[in-house]
């Protein structure tokens, strides 16, 4: 009965000096699943996509894309894999259009065109699915925080990924334009993507998940159903503290 999983990490760890950033993290994403990345600042969620997709090499365990053992392996052999993520911080080419910064993506991808002229038609499709329909001919520093954050999914949707992890895509974004975004992920989900989000913001994380992994201090503290995650007191505590969790089991 099972499907090979999109993506499974065994005992996955990165030591940075003596600070365990992640440590033993072991879950499988079967294809199609959204999983909701959580935990505090530092938690080391960052650092796991980091592992996952080649930019960090772990210091321990074993990443497995399909089946295959891709531990280790460099960017670019994850991104042939079918992988691609966005960054917490976005480095965009701002001596190119919003447009050209897609495109020369979509001419570095191993399976891509290597025609200008194809690359900037698909970089018009990928803009409009985020929503930049308009935005293609300005430069990515005159665009505004939610539209930077766009370009950054456009830019990693432009490789048609069957994995994708998103880093605080929705970070700065109004909560009239997180809606949009969540339709897209549904809309990555509903053609066979598969998509880790990591998001600090909570409801957007409840409304998109299928389950919810937490993440602290680099280790898994719980992964499940997002209402059950959250009303968890081990997951209250550890983004709001010990007293509000106290207070919370003193009232049930
Ligand atoms: N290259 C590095 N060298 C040394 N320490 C690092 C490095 N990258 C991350 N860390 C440390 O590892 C821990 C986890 O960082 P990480 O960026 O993964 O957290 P995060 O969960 O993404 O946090 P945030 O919510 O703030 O983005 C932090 O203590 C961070 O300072
Ligand atoms: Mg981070």
């Amino acid at each position: 009965m099972s499907e090979i999983p999109v993506l499974e990490t065994r005992g996955l760890g990165r030591r940075f000096g003596s600070l365990d950033a992640v440590s033993d993290v072991s879950f499988s994403v079967p294809k199609g699943m959204i999983l909701g990345v959580i935990g505090p600042n530092g938690a080391g969620k960052s650092t796991f996509i980091n592992l996952v997709t080649g930019h960090i090499k772990p210091t321990s365990g074993k990443v497995f894309i399909e089946g295959k053992d891709m531990t280790g392996a460099a960017p670019w052999d994850i991104a042939r894999a079918g992988v691609a993520r966005t960054f917490q911080i976005v480095k965009p080419f701002n001596g190119m259009t919003v447009r050209e910064n897609i495109a020369v993506g979509i001419l570095y991808e191993p399976h891509g065109t290597n025609r200008m002229a194809v690359a900037l038609r698909e970089a018009d499709e990928v803009l409009h699915t985020v929503g930049l329909a308009g935005q293609g001919e300005r430069r990515p520093n005159e665009l505004s925080t939610a539209d930077v954050r766009r370009l950054e999914f456009a830019k990693a949707l432009a490789s048609r990924p069957r994995l994708i992890l998103l880093d605080e895509v929705m970070a700065g974004l109004r909560p009239t334009e997180i809606g949009p975004s969540l339709d897209l992920i549904r809309e990555l989900k509903a053609q066979g993507t598969t998509v880790i989000v990591v998001e600090h913001v909570m409801k957007a994380i409840v409304a998109v998940s299928d389950e919810v992994l937490v993440l602290a201090q680099g280790k898994v503290l719980m992964q499940g159903d997002p209402h059950e995650v959250l009303a968890d007191p081990r997951v209250i505590e550890v983004y709001l503290g010990h007293r509000y969790a106290k207070r919370q089991k003193g009232n049930s």
